[in-house]
C-alpha cells in the first residue's frame, strides 16, 4: 500500500454515462491459452486491525500492555489504555518484577484503599466493543501475582442496559512475589444483546485486599475460533474471506512485513510458542502488535482456507526508508533461510523438528516467495537491483530450486525460469479503467502478479481516498481484472490492498472487507472478486466484435472450463447497453447468466447497521434466438457473466 500524497491535484470531472451501440460479440470454442489457477489472491497483513482486533480472535485490547498508539504512531509506551477501574481502586502499568516472562515485563497493577469493602476490579474496552454471543463459547484466562484467594468473577458487562452478559467466578489462589496463571474459564453468555456496546469486566474481593496491591498481565478472553484452532482467528471474519473464494494469499504483508525501522521487520522467529514469549513489534499502521498472531497461527488459518502460500520476506529495505547494508544483510539472509526450513522441513531438520513439537508436525506447502515488497520506494531501487535481491535468490535457488520467487521491482533483477514481477495498482477510476489492455503486449517471458492493486479514488479525482467503495469503482477495477485474466498465461495472480480493516478505526480507506466488533461488511469489491473467482475457466477464449476491439461502455473476457464457457461483461457507466452473443462450436439453447448489479454507479456496501449491502447476484436463465443470446443491462453499472 502507498500512503496517499497530499499533493496530488484535485479535478472533479465524473464519468459521463455512454450510450452503447449494440454490437456482436463472436466467443470462440477454443484454441485461447492456459488461465493462471491463482489469477484471484489476497494480500494479507495486520493493516487497521485486520491481525489484533480483526482476524486475532483474541476480545481483550492492551492484554498485556506490550504498547500503545501514540498520536497515531505506533510506541512501546505502556499504558493503561482500554482498561478502567470499578470502584476506587487505582490502575497503573508498572514495569514488574519479577516479570511474567523475559517478553512480557510491564503489568498492570490495581492499588486498593485499606478500609475497602465490596466488589473492586477493572474492566477492559475490548476492540470497539465486544462481540457477545449466547451461542458460542468463550474462554477467560490471566496470570496474577499478589496475595489473594477466593474468586474472582469474569463478564460481559452490557453498558447501554448495564446488565451482566455472562459471569463465571474463577478461584484463584495467588501469592505476593510470584506469578499464578489462571486457566482458561470456559463460559457462554446469558443472551446475544446485537450490539458491541460492552465490557469485560473483573471483580475481586475489596474487603480482602484493602491496603494492598495486585498485579495482572496477559489478560485474554477468545470466542470461539474458526476450526476450533487454539489461539486462532474469528469465525465470522475467517467465514466471509472463505466466501471472497479466494485462491492464494501472500502473508505477512506488504508494508508491515518491512516495519518502519531497524528491528520491526517481521521476526518469524519472535512470533510463535508460547505467548508469553512473544514481545510484540511496533507495527506499520499506527498500533503495537502483540504477534500473537504469529508465523504458526497465520499458515494454520491459511492452510485451513486453503490458499496457496506466497511468502513475503523482508529484503532489506524498512517503509521508514532504513535500508540494510550490504555487509549487513548476511544474517537476515541466514534468518530467511531458518525460517523457510521452520516451514517446510521435515521432522529431522533442526528447525522443522521445532516447528513439530510446536505442535505442526507437518511442513507447510510454500512454493512462491516474494523477495521484499515494494523495493522501488524510498530509493531502494539500485540497491535491490545490485546486491538485495541476489542475495536472497541466489541461496533460496540453491537450497529450493524449484520455488517460484517473486521480484517486487520489474523486470527482476535477475531473471530465470520460475522468476515473476510484482506490480501495484493504486489509481482513480479512469486510470483503472484505462488498464483493460495493459498487458496485451506484456513480455510473454515474464510472468507477473498484480500484488496489489485497489481503486482508490473515484473518476479522475486524486483526492482523497474514497473509503466507500462505489460500483463504479469496483468495476473500474473489475475492467483491469478482464485484462489479467485474458492475458492470464502470464498474468499469474491479483490480489486487492487491503484485505481487511476496522470499520470503526478506518472506514475511510478502501478494503476488500470492513468488521466492526460485531458486525462485517463486505464492499462492492468483495462481490466482484467473488464474481471473478467462481466464474471462471482453464483456458482462455477469444471474443471478436464486429466493431474491433471495443473500448467503453462495454468490456469483456472469455474462458472455457472443458466445454463450459464463461463469458464476462462489464457495462461500464453504459446507458441502456445491449449485446448479442454468438457463441461458435457446441452450446446449449439455454445458458445462465450471474449479474452482480447495485441499483446506480455510485452505490456503495454499508455495515448491516447502517443500511446493509445495495448490491445483488441474481442468477436468470437466456434463451437463443436466431443463433444468438440477447443480453441487455438494467444498471448502467453492471457485471455479468453468461455461462454457456
Ligand atoms: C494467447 O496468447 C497470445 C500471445 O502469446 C496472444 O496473441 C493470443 O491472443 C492469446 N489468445 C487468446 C485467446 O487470448
Ligand atoms: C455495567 O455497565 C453499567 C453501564 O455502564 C455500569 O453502570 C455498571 O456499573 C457496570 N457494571 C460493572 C460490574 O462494571
Ligand atoms: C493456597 O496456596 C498455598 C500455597 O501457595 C497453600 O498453602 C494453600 O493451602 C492454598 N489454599 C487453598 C485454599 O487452596
Ligand atoms: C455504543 O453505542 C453508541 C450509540 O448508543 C455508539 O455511539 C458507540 O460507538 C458504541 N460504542 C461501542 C464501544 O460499541
Ligand atoms: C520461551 O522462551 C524461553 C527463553 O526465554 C525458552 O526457554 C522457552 O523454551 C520458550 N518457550 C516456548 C514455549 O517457546
Ligand atoms: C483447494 O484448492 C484447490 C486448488 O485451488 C482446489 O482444487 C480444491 O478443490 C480446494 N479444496 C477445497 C476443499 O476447497
Ligand atoms: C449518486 O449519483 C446521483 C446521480 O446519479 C446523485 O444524485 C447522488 O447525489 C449521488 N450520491 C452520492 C452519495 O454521491
Amino acid at each position: 500500500m502507498i500512503k496517499a500524497s497530499t499533493t496530488l491535484a484535485l479535478s472533479l470531472l465524473a464519468t459521463p454515462l455512454v450510450v452503447a451501440q449494440r454490437q456482436t460479440l463472436t466467443v470462440a470454442a477454443s484454441g485461447g491459452n492456459q488461465s493462471s489457477p491463482l489469477l484471484y489472491g489476497t494480500l494479507y497483513e495486520d493493516i487497521y486491525h485486520s491481525g489484533d482486533g480483526g482476524l486475532y480472535a483474541e476480545l481483550i485490547r492492551n492484554r498485556a500492555f506490550q504498547g500503545s498508539s501514540q498520536n497515531g504512531q505506533a510506541s512501546t509506551v505502556r499504558t493503561t489504555d482500554f482498561w478502567h477501574p470499578i470502584g476506587n481502586v487505582q490502575l497503573s502499568v508498572e514495569q514488574s518484577s519479577p516479570a511474567l516472562s523475559p517478553s512480557l515485563t510491564y503489568d498492570l497493577r490495581i492499588d486498593v484503599p485499606s478500609g475497602t469493602t465490596g466488589p473492586i476490579g477493572f474492566y477492559n474496552d475490548g476492540f470497539w466493543g465486544f462481540d457477545v454471543d449466547a451461542t458460542k463459547r468463550y474462554a477467560a484466562s490471566f496470570s496474577i501475582k499478589g496475595a489473594y484467594n477466593g474468586g474472582v468473577t469474569v463478564g460481559f458487562n452490557n453498558t447501554l442496559s448495564g446488565t451482566q452478559l455472562s459471569k463465571t467466578t474463577i478461584q484463584v489462589n495467588s501469592s505476593d512475589g510470584v506469578w499464578t496463571s489462571v486457566h482458561p474459564a470456559v463460559f457462554q453468555p446469558f443472551s446475544t444483546p446485537g450490539s458491541p456496546n460492552s465490557t469485560f469486566t473483573y471483580i475481586f474481593d475489596g474487603a480482602q485486599l484493602a491496603g494492598k496491591s495486585i498485579q495482572v498481565n496477559l489478560l485474554s478472553v477468545f470466542k470461539q475460533t474458526y476450526k476450533d484452532r487454539p489461539n486462532g482467528v474469528r469465525e465470522d471474519l475467517a467465514a466471509s474471506f472463505d466466501g471472497l473464494e479466494s485462491t492464494w494469499v501472500r502473508l505477512p504483508g506488504g508494508n508491515n512485513m518491512q516495519g518502519l525501522s531497524i528491528g520491526n521487520e517481521w521476526h518469524w522467529d519472535r512470533t510463535y510458542g508460547d505467548l508469553k514469549n512473544r514481545t510484540g513489534h511496533i507495527g506499520t499502521w499506527g498500533d503495537y502488535q502483540t504477534d500473537g498472531f504469529g508465523v504458526l497461527e497465520m499458515m494454520q488459518w491459511a492452510t485451513d482456507s486453503n490458499q496457496t502460500l506466497v511468502l513475503g520476506i523482508f529484503a532489506g529495505l524498512h517503509i521508514g526508508g532504513a535500508l540494510v547494508t550490504e555487509d549487513n544483510l548476511g544474517g537476515y539472509v541466514d534468518s530467511t533461510m531458518n525460517y523457510l526450513e521452520f516451514l517446510k522441513g521435515d521432522t529431522s531438520t533442526t528447525w522443522g523438528a521445532r516447528r513439530a513439537n510446536l505442535g505442526f508436525p507437518i511442513p507447510f506447502k510454500i512454493d512462491h516467495i516474494e523477495i521484499g515488497n515494494e523495493d522501488y520506494l524510498n530509493g531502494g531501487t539500485e540497491s535491490y537491483n545490485t546486491y538485495r535481491f541476489k542475495a536472497f535468490y541466489d541461496r533460496i535457488r540453491a537450497e529450493y530450486p524449484d520455488i517460484t520467487l517473486i521480484s517486487s521491482i520489474s523486470p527482476p533483477p535477475i531473471s530465470g525460469p520460475n522468476t515473476w514481477a510484482d506490480l501495484h495498482f493504486y489509481y482513480n477510476q479512469d486510470t483503472f479503467a484505462s488498464l483493460y489492455d495493459r498487458f496485451d503486449n506484456s513480455d510473454r517471458s515474464l510472468p507477473i502478479v498484480v500484488g496489489e492493486y485497489a481503486c482508490i479514488f473515484e473518476f479522475s479525482n486524486g483526492y482523497p481516498e474514497i473509503g466507500a467503495q462505489t460500483m463504479g469503482m469496483a468495476l473500474a477495477e473489475g475492467i483491469m481484472l478482464l485484462g489479467a485474466e485474458r492475458n492470464s498465461d502470464i498474468v499469474k495472480g491479483t490480489a486487492y490492498g487491503a484485505l481487511i480493516k476496522q470499520y470503526d478505526e478506518m472506514s475511510s480507506t478502501v478494503s476488500v472487507i470492513k468488521h466492526t466488533a460485531n458486525q462485517i461488511l463486505q464492499t462492492t469489491s468483495y462481490y466482484l472478486q467473488q464474481t471473478f473467482s467462481r466464474y471462471k475457466g482453464t483456458e482462455t477464449v477469444a471474443v471478436t466484435s464486429e466493431f474491433g476491439s471495443g473500448i467503453g461502455p462495454l468490456y469483456w473476457s472469455a474462458t472455457r472450463a472443458g466445454s463450459t464457457r464463461y463469458l464476462k461483461l462489464i457495462n461500464y457507466y453504459g446507458v441502456d447497453s445491449v449485446v448479442d452473443i454468438v457463441f461458435e462450436g457446441p452450446y446449449s439453447s439455454t445458458v445462465k447468466v450471474i449479474t452482480l448489479t447495485a441499483p446506480a454507479c455510485n452505490s456503495t456496501n454499508s455495515l448491516p447497521q447502517l443500511g446493509g449491502e445495495s448490491t445483488s447476484i441474481l442468477h436468470s436463465e437466456l434463451d437463443e434466438s436466431d443463433g444468438k443470446f440477447t443480453v441487455s443491462f438494467r444498471s448502467p453499472c453492471e457485471l455479468k457473466v453468461v455461462i454457456a
